[in-house]
């Protein structure tokens, strides 16, 4: 269990946190028209640092550490690897914390070393990294189940991301329809409709196993390219069934399996999505069908879409900027009326503050920023003149106790 760091001398500028709700009230006759005027400020709150409450789970801050994936599995298993990755930010403070993608079988990995939700083994390494992180941090956790779809059977980034030749142990990749992702890449078998309901069994298998883990929530990965988004996107699916052709069709099967993960994890726990919200591809999937998406999942019980973009198809032409995805969320919040997560080049704490206290997202996921410093959390609260939690044995390193 964490501790809560009290910062008793720190008031909050206002500058820049504009929409900030507030308790201490100032005033001044300082109007341009002779009126006084009211400046509210509250040095002790930030929406950042404010709670978020999704079914049974509340969060303490509306900060996540976005999925990364590591490529230091050895069949799917977890190792000391894990415990690291995720331990050092389990302790930072982050509200949540959520997996690199988690495949739900052998064949749904990327590469030979992505981490697995498939057997009895993959259950046991993985369960007792979490038992690390709750042991000894302070962030709930989150998984996030996968399937590579046709982008599986690759080799790591560090090794090039090149499909597997023979020899190296390719396998054969599904997917809507047998389209590689790109030219040289490997051409994916089509999902028959034994196959659709095996793949579906598997995020369900995936699921049960997490909750046995004992993750607070789970994320199902329907971006970045990967087999459900292949499925959305019309770039990837040119199926001539129920499941292919119009927007409606393309939903269907990830809804399916978005219902049946909600049905197989504990009800007080919240299920969630991570949705490629555009595939920056003319004729591609969009931002208007992605709120759509978005209502449909809310009808069935999601909890939150987590608003990425791209990776479908090598012809995207993505803006790549600060927040680059956040008007994208702010579009799924606004016109889906589901709560929403940003990411994508989101790095400064008062950034992240603007994002959530101008009500364009709930939470904010981080990435790379995280990977760069373990403790943005606490570093953010800093700035913010907020509170966060730390880890009993690490009260001490907070700067405001050291002595001169
Ligand atoms: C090393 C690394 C691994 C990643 N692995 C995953 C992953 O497993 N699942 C996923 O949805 N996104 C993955 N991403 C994407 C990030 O979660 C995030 O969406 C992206 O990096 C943009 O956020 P950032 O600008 O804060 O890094 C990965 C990114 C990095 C840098």
């Amino acid at each position: 269990m964490g501790q809560l760091w009290k910062n008793t001398n720190s008031r909050m500028p206002a500058a820049g946190l504009g929409a900030m709700k507030c308790g201490l009230i100032e005033s001044g006759p300082d109007s341009p028209n002779g009126h006084s005027i009211q400046h509210t400020i509250n040095p002790m709150t930030s929406a950042l640092f404010s709670p978020f409450t999704l079914r049974g789970l509340t969060l303490p801050n509306r900060i996540v550490v976005s999925p990364m994936c590591q490529y230091m599995s050895e069949d799917g298993s977890a190792n000391d690897w894990h415990v690291m990755h995720l331990g050092q930010f389990a302790m930072g403070a982050a509200g949540l914390v959520i997996t690199e993608a988690t495949h739900v079988s052998r064949i749904g990995r990327i590469s030979h070393r992505c981490l697995g939700i498939y057997s009895d083994e993959n259950e046991f390494t993985l369960k007792r990294v979490v038992d690390f992180c709750r042991r000894n941090g302070v962030a709930k956790l989150g998984i996030q189940l996968a399937h590579s779809g046709r982008k599986g059977s690759v080799h790591t980034p560090a090794e090039g991301s090149k499909p597997l030749a023979a020899g190296e142990r390719p396998w054969v990749t599904v997917a809507p329809s047998a389209l590689p992702f790109a030219p040289g890449w490997h051409v994916p078998t089509a999902l028959t409709r034994e196959g659709l309901a095996e793949v579906k069994q598997e995020f369900v298998d995936g699921a049960v196993r997490a909750a046995r883990i004992g993750f607070d929530l789970a994320e199902l990965h329907i971006g970045h390219g990967y087999l459900l988004h292949e499925f959305l996107s019309p770039l990837s699916n040119q199926r001539t069934d129920e499941y292919g052709g119009g927007t409606v069709n393309r939903m269907r099967f990830p809804l399916e399996v978005f219902a049946a993960v909600r049905a197989a994890f504990p009800d007080e726990r919240p299920v969630g999505v991570r949705v490629s919200a555009t595939d920056w591809v003319d004729a591609g999937w969009t931002p208007e069908e992605t709120v759509l998406f978005a209502r449909e999942l809310k009808g069935l019980g999601c909890d939150f879409v987590d608003v990425t973009s791209g990776q479908v198809d090598p012809r995207q032409q993505i803006p790549f900027g600060p927040g680059y995805n956040v008007p994208l969320a702010e579009k799924v919040k606004r016109e889906a009326g589901i709560a929403v997560m940003a990411v994508g080049m989101i790095t400064k704490a008062r950034q992240a503050e603007e994002i959530v206290a101008s009500g364009q997202a709930d939470l904010v996921a981080i990435a790379r920023a995280m990977m760069d410093d373990p403790r943005w959390a606490w570093h953010a609260a800093r700035e913010l003149g907020a509170e966060t939690a730390y880890a009993p044995n690490y009260v001490r390193c907070h700067p405001s106790g050291w002595k001169p």
